[in-house]
């Protein structure tokens, strides 16, 4: 008798194999003389029927319970598998009564569900989340690694500010003694360890400037933290960003090609393993990846204006120095046909200072940002400034500690461009969840982290 798991089971067995498996009760029907149990293990999305004698099954047994069994194989008589189990074993069961707090049968709201994070891996729809999360990662792995690039792990601890917007989480030693031991006299506190205030990093976009300055094409993909006082359904203060650099490259389509190739080949990577679970997460079972076979669309940051000042129905309606909201977002989406949408070329007063100038409008720089149905903005990116003396115009004042970033430029420097896919905005894409809380598997947002 071997161990397997449900997804072996499934693919690799036939009707009167020998097996043992261990998973979770789904849901459990007693009848007159067998118990009629769904099991699962995280293998799959599909479950797998077991049916036990009445007399041999333990008398606790319930839904939520942790189980092993053993039987044999057989088809039930619409042709599936399922276990005909001689024994099962209760590990831990799983009493409504003793506080577990989703009871049989019942269906509960995301919000509900949020509640009791740590029991969230072993509900139906979060389960599949997390296959798909995981085999979208590894896909971005292996698509940007098949493509030439190099893996690059940026820091997380940085004295840095790369976008500029003042959301940085500033870090300090808890260990009082140590700081005391570490201080010089006149140093303030938050200088101690490390001689310079230090962030968790918005973003690894300088360092990866560094790493393309060698290795031509680079990514990294890592958390990244942000503190903004915003509770809205595509926000995290934790959130995993893919970044990419590229040097070499001059021209805003050189970022916006590979970007679109990177989104399509990666969606049909995952839908290729995991189009079962995407089909648990999209409530209404309709996975429509039509955009997959179209081109994005393009437009500028002046068309999109104008796109937006001839609409009238807008809450605020839209004025340039407001900048682009969510509404407007999902209105220019809307009106290139429900596809992605790239806004390039944006005006330079509203963008950070690594931004490259556009050579034929020096109020804009060459700027993207990529909108997709249903959640707006997932990909920042720009082409960079590689002009030593208009980087160090642009250069806030209080950016001290950059010396390094203007030496890239100074030293064997070449024109690069990048970007970065906020990695939970793409699974709100792909999986059509609605809150960016429900793709992550411990969210961190503004008073919540507790757990
Ligand atoms: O547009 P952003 O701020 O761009 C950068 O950080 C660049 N330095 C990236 C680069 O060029 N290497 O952020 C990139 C993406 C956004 O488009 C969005 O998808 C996501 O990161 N993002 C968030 N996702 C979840 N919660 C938040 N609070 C986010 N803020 C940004
Ligand atoms: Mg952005």
């Amino acid at each position: 008798t071997s161990s397997y798991t449900i997804n072996t089971i499934l693919q690799n067995t036939k009707a009167g194999d020998k097996i043992n498996l261990k998973g979770w009760i789904k849901s459990l029907r007693k009848q007159k003389e067998n118990i009629f149990i769904d099991i699962s293990d995280g293998s799959t999305s599909e479950k797998l029927q077991i049916i036990i004698a009445q007399n041999v099954a333990p008398k606790n047994i319930s839904t939520g319970a942790s189980i092993s069994t053993s039987g044999v194989i057989q088809l039930s008589p619409k042709g599936q598998k399922e276990l005909n189990a001689e024994e099962i074993t209760i590990h831990g069961d799983c009493v409504v009564s003793d506080g577990y707090p989703f009871a049989p049968r019942k269906q509960y709201t995301p919000e509900y569900i949020r509640q009791h994070l740590h029991f969230r891996p072993r509900t139906n729809k979060f389960s599949s989340l997390l296959r798909i999360r995981s085999n979208a990662h590894i896909s971005f792995h292996n698509y940007l690694t098949s493509q030439g690039y190099i893996n690059v792990q940026t820091p997380i601890l940085t004295s840095n500010d790369c976008e500029g917007a003042g959301e940085v989480f500033r870090v300090l030693p808890e260990n009082q003694a140590l700081v005391k031991s570490m201080a010089k006299e006149a140093q303030s506190l938050d200088e101690a360890f490390f001689d310079t205030k230090t962030f968790l990093t918005v973003s690894g976009q300088l360092h990866l400037e560094a790493a393309a300055h060698g290795l031509s094409k680079v990514y990294t993909l890592g958390p990244t933290f942000r503190a903004e006082n915003s509770r809205s359904r595509l926000h995290l203060a934790e959130f995993y960003m893919l970044e990419a650099e590229i040097a070499f490259i001059d021209r805003i389509e050189d970022l916006m090609s590979p970007i679109e190739k990177l989104i399509k080949n990666v969606t049909k990577m995952v839908l290729d393993t995991n189009e079962n679970d995407i089909s648990v997460c999209r409530n209404d079972g309709t996975v429509n990846f039509a955009w997959l076979e179209k081109d994005f669309a393009v437009m500028t940051y002046a068309e999109a204006e104008n796109v937006l000042k001839n609409h009238q129905e807008f809450e605020n309606g839209f004025r340039t120095e407001n900048g682009i909201t969510k509404e407007h977002e999902f209105f220019l989406v809307k009106h290139c046909g429900n596809i992605p949408v790239f806004v390039i070329n944006w005006p330079k007063d509203i963008k950070p200072f690594y931004m490259r100038e556009c050579p034929n409008d020096t109020s804009m720089v060459a700027a993207l940002d990529l909108l997709v149905p249903e959640v707006g903005e997932i990909v920042g990116g720009s082409l960079r400034e590689n002009d030593l003396n208009k980087l160090k115009e642009k250069l806030p004042k209080d950016s001290n500690g950059l010396d390094w970033y203007m030496d890239l430029r100074k030293f064997g420097g070449v024109p690069t461009g990048g970007y970065g896919l906020g990695f939970e905005r793409y699974l709100l894409f792909l999986t059509g969840i609605s809150n960016i809380k429900d793709v992550i598997p411990f969210p961190r947002w503004p008073h919540n982290c507790n757990m």
